[in-house]
């Protein structure tokens, strides 16, 4: 029997010429709450992230803080790595492009490709900015000039080896016809489809003008293309190429998450070059929108990049997570607000979940000791009226987390779950159970509506974990219940209707979301500055 294969999905491998931003965030954001949903439908996962640390850029950005390329990267990878702590990312490995182990397997891959005869020396001509040291391509140049530094470029010619990406095209596009959702969303698919139409050169994939890169083999004047060298990242962490037996289990990834500005290379040059070698190809590419900051582009100039670790200061984590997650469609380009941010805390965070908590609990200790009371049938009250309408909404929030996760659309996902927050919301304002209490003969009743809430709550708190897990597990601690991480019932048995056990005692109710009131809201723009 050939072993389960695993989950495994991917980030891009982030630059390290520069800290981590919210675009970073979005990314490995999403990419964990997929792993966590498939942990929790009883997957086993493994999920990547990392950092891209050679190449120009990085050479020039360690050139422009006066220290060696290897230096800045084991500085500023602390930056990713503090970050994905705070964010709560689950990642099973975090691969470094300087790794001894990645570059042994990048010039195997490189060899492997050669030995097809899909490599050859050629002469690499094209638009060279002589002070930033960079090849442009005509596309590029912005009025002609350097798009860095916007000074004249020349043409300029430079050995390199090139990678017979031409050759590939029948073969990709046949794949492309073959594999309907290899990219997604669909209206990428089409453009890249119409790319490859287009007709694909060969491509560079060695550069003679910069050091900081893994040498070509048997040729160490040149190092080998930062992209050649950054997408293998998804194989060599995955044991390529000297554990065939792990490489297995693992590859082909099952989803690699990206952003628009980087499909091409995932979507045309990746599957190429591991055709080439002889690997099977990814089964997807998902690629999401950018985030413009208050209607602007983020960009360093306008200074208007906005710092994760900031907003976690300011908001905490599982507020930011929510708010990237729910407020736009992934896949599509959203605008950041603190205004937005602000709406979506207090209104869906502090009103709808954080008080449906708080109302339920807070009942519980009044009218029922702090225990789960009995519930259908024990309570002796009629199912119709106390389980059936949320046991059905919560069966609907189930579907509907279900399928939008096949298609990664979390903001549905989300606006499910709180499907269900409202209808336990408003089955507490119809059931009114401070009136039920006043009435001994009432009891049944009582027991049946509260008991109700809490296991609409604890089904909530499953559905939410693999988005928020912070609040899932305040929620699960307040009600009572420890699942912990690991051992966690898998989704089906999580949301199987009637696992609060009467009798077991409640946890102290805290808040989970405190509403920002004028003064917090007035505190947090004043320290991103933002003015009226
Ligand atoms: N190192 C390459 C990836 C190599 S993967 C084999 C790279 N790194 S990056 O650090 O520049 O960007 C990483 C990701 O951040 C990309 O997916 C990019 O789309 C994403 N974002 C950068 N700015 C963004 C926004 N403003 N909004 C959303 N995502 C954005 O490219």
């Amino acid at each position: 029997m050939t072993p389960e294969k695993t989950f495994y999905i991917t980030t891009p491998i982030y630059y390290v010429n520069d800290v981590p931003h919210l675009g970073h965030a979005y990314t490995t954001v999403a990419a964990d709450t997929v792993a966590r949903y498939r942990r929790l439908e009883g997957k086993k996962v493994f999920f990547l992230t990392g950092t891209d640390e050679h190449g120009q850029k990085v050479e020039r950005a360690a050139r422009q803080q006066g220290e060696a390329p290897q230096e800045l990267a084991d500085r500023v990878v602390e930056r990713f790595k503090g970050l994905w702590q705070r964010l709560e990312i689950s990642n099973d490995y975090f691969i470094r492009t300087t790794e001894a182990h990645h570059k042994g397997a990048v010039q195997h891959f490189f060899n492997q490709v050669y030995e097809k005869g899909d490599i050859y020396l050629g002469d690499y001509e094209d638009w060279y900015c002589t002070p930033c040291e960079t090849f442009w391509t005509e596309t590029q140049l912005v009025q002609g000039n350097c798009p860095d530094c916007g000074r004249s470029v020349e043409k300029l010619k430079e050995k390199s080896y090139f990678f017979r990406m031409s050759r590939y095209q029948e073969a990709l596009l046949s794949f492309y016809a073959q594999n309907p959702h290899f990219v997604q969303p669909q209206a990428r698919y089409n453009e890249i489809i119409r790319f490859v139409q287009g007709g694909l050169r060969d491509l560079s994939i060695s550069r003679t003008s910069f050091r900081w890169g893994i040498p070509v083999p048997r040729d160490s004047q040149h190092v080998i293309y930062v992209w050649f060298d950054a997408l293998a990242n998804y194989i060599s962490a995955a044991g390529y190429p000297e554990d065939p037996q792990q490489l297995e289990s693992l590859w082909p990834a099952n989803i690699h998450l990206i952003g628009k500005d980087i499909l091409r290379f995932h979507a045309v040059y990746w599957p190429t070059f591991l055709m080439s070698a002889g690997l099977p190809l990814p089964h997807q590419i998902f690629s999401h929108g950018w985030w413009t900051v208050e209607g602007r582009k983020m960009s360093k100039s306008l200074q208007n990049v906005v710092d994760p670790n900031r907003l976690l200061d300011q908001y905490g984590v599982d507020p930011i997570r929510y708010y990237l997650l729910r407020e736009v469609a992934f896949g599509l380009d959203g605008d950041f607000s603190h205004s937005t941010l602000i709406h979506r805390v207090n209104s869906d965070l502090a009103n709808d979940l954080g008080n449906l908590l708080s109302r339920t609990l807070s009942m519980a200790h009044r009218y029922s000791q702090g225990q789960v009371p009995p519930g259908y049938p024990a309570s002796g009250c009629p199912a119709a009226e106390v389980s059936e309408p949320l046991r059905a909404a919560a069966e609907r929030a189930l579907n509907e987390v279900r399928r939008s996760m096949e298609e990664l659309a979390f903001h549905k996902a989300l606006a499910g779950i709180w499907e269900l927050v409202g209808a336990a919301n408003k089955f507490i304002d119809e059931k009114a159970p401070w009136n039920l209490a006043k009435d001994p003969e009432q009891r049944d009743r009582l027991d049946g509506v509260l008991y109700s809430t809490l296991e609409a709550l604890r089904q909530t708190a499953t559905l939410l974990s693999p988005f928020l897990p912070g609040i899932a597990r305040q929620m699960e601690e307040q009600l009572g219940i420890h699942p912990g991480d690991g051992e966690r019932p898998t989704l089906g048995e999580a949301t199987r209707w009637g696992g609060m056990k009467a009798g077991k005692a409640l946890g102290k109710p805290e808040p989970l979301f405190p509403r920002l009131t004028a003064e917090r809201i007035a505190e947090i723009r004043s320290s991103f500055r933002i003015e009226d």
